[in-house]
């Protein structure tokens, strides 16, 4: 690891390293239905969060014991590409995708389509919203990652990830030198936020997939980054176990698709975010790849 590596895993809040891996991993806690616990952060694990300075403090050593450098054996490294299996044909239409819609959408330019996700009565997640997420960043971009659903902070502004999972993310963008709105585009799998920060239901996820789908041919990334199972689910069209799919390339569409934990799991589970330091090292080798740069 070169210093501006550290830099940048200090910057994330991901160093010291060796600190990060001494947790019991906790993969298993992504992987459990997703109505065994909120998909937000809870406020004791938020607060430690408040600020990339907080969270840096929550994952250093105790005062007195100043870091020692960790050991090389125990620095992540990138797993080479894997080629995960193609997704099975799809599968039937879920009720609420009405083909007809689908078609429409697909037509929207940037501008209409924003006014009809901000207009959309599609399910029942409109009900409750203070209003819809469309997406942010660069219309052109190379990078396009894609989240769960709005939580509070993104419904009362507009934008997806300006609450804490946002900071992170920006941290997380950061750490492969990337920044919102330059070359990265942000959407959810669903534009409304659900209830109590539930995840979103699968129906829901369907009903939504008409934008996603156009936002996704709008911008032409060169690679899709799923955050969390939800997304994993819109992109790839079926659950996938995020403990299981990280380091693999699954595909939508000819576009490259990888999987990573959502930045609301990581400040829950604080001790993973090595492996997202991995996905993200991965996500970089892919996107050399699918852009002729090499790996
Ligand atoms: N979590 C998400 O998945 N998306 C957001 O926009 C905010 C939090």
């Amino acid at each position: 690891m070169n210093a501006w590596q550290g830099a940048v895993l200090r910057e994330m809040g991901l160093a010291p390293l060796w600190r990060l891996r001494t947790g019991k991993p906790a993969a298993e806690a992504e992987a459990a239905p997703a109505t065994a616990e909120p998909s937000r952060p809870t406020s004791a694990t938020s607060a430690a969060f408040a600020t990339s300075a907080a969270a840096r403090a929550s994952i250093s050593p105790s005062p007195g014991s100043p870091p020692s450098p960790p050991p090389r054996a125990q620095i992540p490294r990138p797993p080479a590409i894997q080629a995960a299996a193609p997704p099975p044909v799809s599968a039937p239409a879920a009720p609420m995708i009405d083909a007809e819609r689908a078609a429409r959408i697909a037509t929207l330019d940037w501008t209409q389509l924003e006014e009809e996700i901000r207009h959309c009565r599609a399910c029942p997640l409109c009900e409750r919203r203070q209003q819809a997420v469309p997406g942010v960043g660069d219309h052109a971009a190379q990078w396009m990652f894609v989240g769960e659903g709005p939580g509070a902070e993104e419904d009362q502004r507009g934008e997806p990830f300006v609450g804490q999972a946002g900071r992170l993310l920006d941290n997380m963008l950061a750490a492969i030198g990337l920044k919102r709105g330059e070359n990265v585009y942000i959407a959810n799998a669903v534009k409304c936020r659900p209830p109590h920060n539930r995840t979103p239901a699968e129906a829901e996820i369907a009903a939504c997939q008409p934008f996603l789908e156009r936002q996704i041919a709008l911008v032409a990334p060169r690679l899709l980054i799923a955050l969390g199972r939800p997304a994993s689910q819109a992109l790839v069209g079926r659950e996938l176990n995020i403990g299981a799919a990280r380091g693999k390339r699954f595909e939508r569409k000819e576009i490259a698709v990888v999987v990573t934990y959502h930045p609301a799991y990581l400040l829950r589970n604080p001790q993973d975010k090595g492996k997202v330091w991995e996905d993200l090292c991965f996500a970089r080798q892919v996107m050399k790849t699918e852009t002729g740069q090499g790996a």
